[in-house]
């Protein structure tokens, strides 16, 4: 490509498909289904709705005007406002936290899709009855690092593609397979007998597991991490969009799909595991659900649970596919704008180097546990605090450049949260989550 004019998606249709991809992954199927759990089935799902509304939509919003309005990947799109505002040119480390998380969560990321790509293999065989005991050989050592290597590889090998015809072409084809497969197996699991006490432990309101600081941060951190925000990764699909997107209502159509896809998730998860009578598999653990409970409802289930089975792990799969690509994509774009490479050489190195990062998860747990818990809780969390405190207070007129494409949306009411509502949820998340990511990273060293 000639230099200077930038990668563009074809289609209106192919960037949302592209940027559900990116929000649709391990976290509305995994994290999802034990954050709910735990936090009190309904009465969490309202939680996160609620917070997806006022932190989730906000954010998601500015992520989309900044990087259409700039054109740029974080670093520069970052710099690019904070320059047009006479502001300080230090906001563009801004972006630096925002690539280091790319850096830092696909590393780990794809150990956790390595799991999921080596069952979709074994439900296909047929699971060995002792799932629990099986999960513990297999998350940790050569054989997990192995998996992510072929994960990695793959998603190398999509986003050397390019914008349009990496990125968009499997999009379009992987996110309709995937709405496709979660709302069969749904649909499956509701004729199943006993399914029923799933439905009642996932949709009524255990308003006592919910009400507690950590389930409400838990809440806001899954609007955050479910939606790919605070690390750039809508900002970057958004930078090769043309002028003419409608974005507030392009925004609701994203976060819609992904809750659409969570929520679905637990209707699958949940009659599945039930129906079993595996609940006590659930809990105590963040894998239980989905690489203890499940895998057992899957051998419980026979010949039928082996296509059921794949089919789940393959969905899974295709989710977190997606999800890997756009975090490759931040990590790569900013590598072709800040460095001058080439697409293949930025995609190679970064790609190689997060694969090699991913050892450290892949070779231990723990280390994995630490990595999810620093990236989320704090940079993720501080870079949409980074974020909200920018497009609120810093940026020049950011409700004109999120109208660019003839939008009418409440957009007062948009910098209202911006300015007040957000930085004040996230504050308090990052208030209550330091100190347990804190000794979380303690542990580990004292372990190690
Ligand atoms: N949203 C993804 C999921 O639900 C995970 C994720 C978090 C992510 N932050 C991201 C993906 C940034 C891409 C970019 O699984």
């Amino acid at each position: 490509m000639a230099a200077g004019s930038r990668e563009q998606w074809n289609s209106k249709a192919g960037f949302i498909l592209a940027a559900v991809g990116s929000a649709v992954g391990l976290g509305n199927m995994w994290r999802f289904s034990y954050l709910t759990a735990e936090g009190g089935g309904a009465a969490f799902v309202v939680l996160y709705i609620a917070f997806t509304l006022v932190v989730g939509l906000p954010v998601l919003l500015a992520e989309l005007t900044i990087g259409r309005g700039s054109g740029k990947s974080p670093i520069q799109a970052l710099a690019h406002f904070a320059h047009a505002a006479g502001g300080s040119p230090a906001w563009k480390l801004l972006g630096v936290v925002f690539v280091s998380a790319g850096f830092l969560i696909l590393a780990y990321y794809g150990v956790i899709a390595g799991w999921t790509l080596r069952y979709a293999g074994e439900a296909l065989m047929g699971f060995a009855p002792d799932t629990a005991g099986h999960f513990g050989e297999i998350a940790a050592g050569a054989p997990a690092f192995g998996f992510h290597v072929v994960f990695m590889a793959v998603t190398i090998g999509i986003v050397l593609g390019g914008v349009s015809s990496g990125i968009e072409r499997v999009s379009m084809l992987a996110m309709p397979a995937l709405f496709a497969l979660v709302i069969g197996i749904a649909v499956y699991a509701a004729t199943l007998d006993g399914s029923g006490a799933g439905y009642t432990y996932y949709l009524n309101a255990r308003l006592e597991n919910a009400l507690s600081i950590p389930i409400f941060v838990d809440a806001a951190g899954q609007a955050f991490f479910s939606l790919s925000l605070g690390m750039g990764a809508m900002l970057t699909y958004a930078s090769y969009l043309g002028r003419d997107n409608d974005l507030p209502v392009e925004s609701a159509i994203i976060a819609t799909a992904d809750f659409g896809v969570a929520f679905l998730a637990g209707l699958m998860v949940f009659p599945l595991i039930f129906a079993f009578g595996l609940q006590s598999d659930v809990g105590g653990s963040t894998v239980g659900a989905l690489f203890v409970a499940l895998p057992k409802a899957f051998v419980s289930m026979g010949a039928a649970g082996r296509i059921v089975g794949f089919l789940f792990f393959v969905a899974l799969l295709v989710g977190a596919l997606t999800s890997a690509i756009s975090l490759l994509e931040v990590v790569v774009s900013a590598a072709m704008d800040g460095l001058g490479w080439p697409r293949a050489r930025a995609a190679m190195v970064a790609g190689s180097l997060i694969t090699l990062l991913g050892a450290g998860a892949a070779w231990s747990t723990d280390v994995l546990g630490v990595m999810d818990a620093v990236a989320n809780n704090l940079f993720l969390v501080g870079g949409g605090l980074g974020l909200s405190i920018f497009v609120g207070w810093v940026m020049d007129d950011p409700v004109g450049e999120a109208r660019a494409g003839g939008s009418q949306g409440a957009l007062r009411l948009w910098i209202g949260l911006l300015r007040y509502a957000v930085p004040a949820v996230l504050v308090f998340v990052l208030w209550n989550s330091i100190p347990s990511t804190w000794k979380s990273i303690m542990a580990l060293f004292a372990a190690s």
